[in-house]
């Protein structure tokens, strides 16, 4: 029985910002269970809710040397879908309203999390094989790991896995401070190790010191090995380049199912969607105020509202659009700036754009159960896994050609009637425009075609058995 860790600052359905809680609440449950015992652990926000805080059952505490401070650690559990939930406890980190805030708070926040969740392995009862650890946040760990931990046998022998699922975050900041707080010696912040470009950088001590680094993509693993998507990391990514694979994401197909969809007004397959989801586009229409007619092509757009999704294509084409036959129903928060866009632009077409600037998983469910496509046009994509989500709806996607993007749509050949979606390749407005009026003159002209696109969409696998194998394999090449 090999024992894995996932150390992470968020998972479904515990605490949510993005696709990162999806796939660390998602992926340990598509394991062999005879084979593998994968646990979690995350820091126990007051944030999470009553419900869930209720749930959980002490295990332990004691107090931990963050450098020159002395911290309270409490370990609580969970068993949720027939996983193992681990919960670090401090109230003076974990208070705040959301996981994340100012970045010089997160610094230390994460810093205590990630010695915290290596400090907490002994009274577990759970010696992992491997701490898989994933982002900046948990970048330490493998650092602290290397460190003073292995003055105790304990911990020797530990492997550790660093799963990159956004590059842009890296989790920076002042060595002198970043030295304080962790108590790691001077030997710690050289440019081969945690200093990079003049300050200390959590992700690269992942990235150095982790056995295996992954990211949540082909594409994307190769993108990043390039100035362009390297986030000044592309050299020391190219270093790394033997210990470096992209495994894509999966979705959790229970979780994401049409058929058994709760949120949904009216549940439907790959065989009935002809007839049965457009009753779910007209509920939404009458739920969000949009002019009702099942024939007008309902676009979605579900997403944090941030510069990596391409909202700026989208700000330059708008009016554009918006003179076509069709609708946009945006769910998302983020940046004032794009919230004040799809605000505006509700205004200005009443009845045709509806803004949802708040965050809501039933909103995102009907929009994925009642959409005729889902744009998705960024800049850049480790994985995305709206677009994994409208497809497994029947939703199709019009995403641009980066990242998980393009390893997870297959663009629509007419000439072969192939394809699982639109796409275009590069970071342009007009492009990006005259994809979306192409699909909707397939939407509109040619319907049989559209719906023949809707069948391959739903028929795609995207669940997580195969990149759990992945996962499984390369952990089996690791414990060995
Ligand atoms: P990222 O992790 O970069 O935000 P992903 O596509 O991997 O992008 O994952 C985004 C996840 O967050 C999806 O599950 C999506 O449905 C969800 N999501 C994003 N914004 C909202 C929102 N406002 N309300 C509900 N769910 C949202
Ligand atoms: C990040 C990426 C997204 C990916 C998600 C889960 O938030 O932006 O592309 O799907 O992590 O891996």
């Amino acid at each position: 029985m090999k024992k894995i860790l996932f150390v992470a600052s968020e998972a479904v359905p515990f605490i949510k910002t993005g696709g990162l809680a999806d796939v660390v609440g998602s992926l340990p449950k598509y394991f062999d269970k005879e084979q593998y015992d994968i646990r979690v652990m995350i820091p126990k926000y007051l944030c999470i809710k009553q419900e869930w805080r209720d749930k959980m059952n002490y295990v332990t505490h004691f107090y931990m040397n963050l450098a020159w401070r002395s911290q309270y650690v409490g370990v609580l559990e969970m068993e949720y879908e027939g996983v193992t939930f681990y919960f670090i406890d401090n109230e003076y980190y974990f208070a705040g309203a959301k996981p994340y805030g100012n970045i010089y708070e997160d610094i230390e926040k994460f810093a205590f999390f990630s010695k915290a969740a290596i400090s907490a392995l002994p009274s577990l009862n759970f010696r992992p094989d491997i701490i898989h650890c994933h982002d900046w946040q948990t970048g330490l760990v493998p650092v602290f790991l290397n460190d003073s931990f292995q003055d105790n046998p304990f911990f020797q022998g530990i492997k550790t896995v660093m799963t990159i699922h956004n590059l842009k975050f890296q989790g920076i900041w002042d060595m002198k401070t970043v030295k304080d707080i962790t108590g790691l010696n001077a030997s710690y912040f050289t440019p081969d190790k945690l200093e990079a470009y003049g300050d200390a950088n959590y992700l690269k001590g992942g990235i150095v010191y982790a056995d295996a680094v992954t990211t949540v993509s082909d594409t994307y693993a190769e993108e990043i090995k390039m100035p362009y998507y390297g986030e000044h990391l592309d050299g020391l990514l190219r270093a790394r380049s033997n210990s470096l694979r992209g495994i894509v994401n999966g979705i959790d197909y229970n979780e994401y199912n049409p058929e058994t969809d709760k949120f949904l007004a009216h549940n439907y397959n790959a065989v009935n969607f002809r007839k049965e989801k457009v009753k779910n586009k007209t509920a939404l229409q009458e739920e969000l105020g949009l002019n009702v007619d099942p024939k007008k092509m309902m676009i979605g757009i579900v997403s944090r509202l941030t510069d990596q999704k391409g909202f700026d294509l989208i700000a330059y084409v708008m009016d554009e659009l918006c003179q076509d036959e069709v609708q946009f129903v945006v769910l998302g928060t983020g940046e004032e700036r794009y919230e004040n866009m799809f605000r505006h632009f509700a205004w200005k077409y009443q009845g045709k754009v509806s803004a949802n600037i708040f965050y809501s998983e039933a909103l995102s469910h009907k929009i994925y159960g009642s959409c005729d496509a889902f744009l998705m046009p960024s800049q850049f994509e480790p994985c995305g896994l709206s677009q994994l989500m409208s497809l497994r709806y029947g939703t199709v996607p019009i995403v641009r050609e980066t990242g998980g993007l393009k390893d997870t749509v297959q663009p629509y050949n007419e000439y072969e009637s192939t394809g699982t979606g639109f796409s275009f390749t590069n970071y342009n407005a007009h492009e990006m425009m005259n994809t979306v009026r192409y699909a909707e003159r397939i939407y509109y002209d040619r319907k049989r075609e559209w719906n023949k696109i809707v069948d391959r969409a739903m028929a795609a696998d995207f669940s997580w058995n195969n990149s759990a194998k992945k996962y499984a394999e390369m952990y089996d090449w690791l414990a060995g």
